[in-house]
């Protein structure tokens, strides 16, 4: 009988690092981002975070994207923290 294999397959530059990343969209407010993450730009290219923690900003308006800097308090930036309602591919999947 065939065993399993122990091998881990190979990391791709899209995998998660090991441990991951938990990020929480803060109602009215940016994307927090914890965990053992990686930030690159779209074209691969390494952005330090700068710190362990950080804050990415969803609402458009920061001016030092794609951290957030505030500015969404000022901008009346208004977005619930969950999902107000499910995604099309998920409203997809439970039609099945
Ligand atoms: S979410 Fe904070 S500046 Fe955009």
């Amino acid at each position: 009988m065939p065993q399993p294999s122990t091998a881990s397959p190979e990391p791709s530059d899209d995998a998660a690092p090991e441990g991951g990343a938990t990020i929480t969209p803060y109602r009215d407010g940016p994307l927090i981002v914890r965990g053992d993450f990686r930030l690159v730009d779209q074209d691969g290219a390494e952005i330090d975070p700068g710190r362990g923690t950080i804050a990415l900003c969803r609402c458009g308006k920061s001016g030092i994207k794609p951290f957030c800097d505030g500015s969404h308090k000022r901008a009346g930036f208004s977005a619930p923290s969950a999902p107000s309602r499910p995604r099309p591919a998920a409203q997809l999947r439970q039609e099945d």
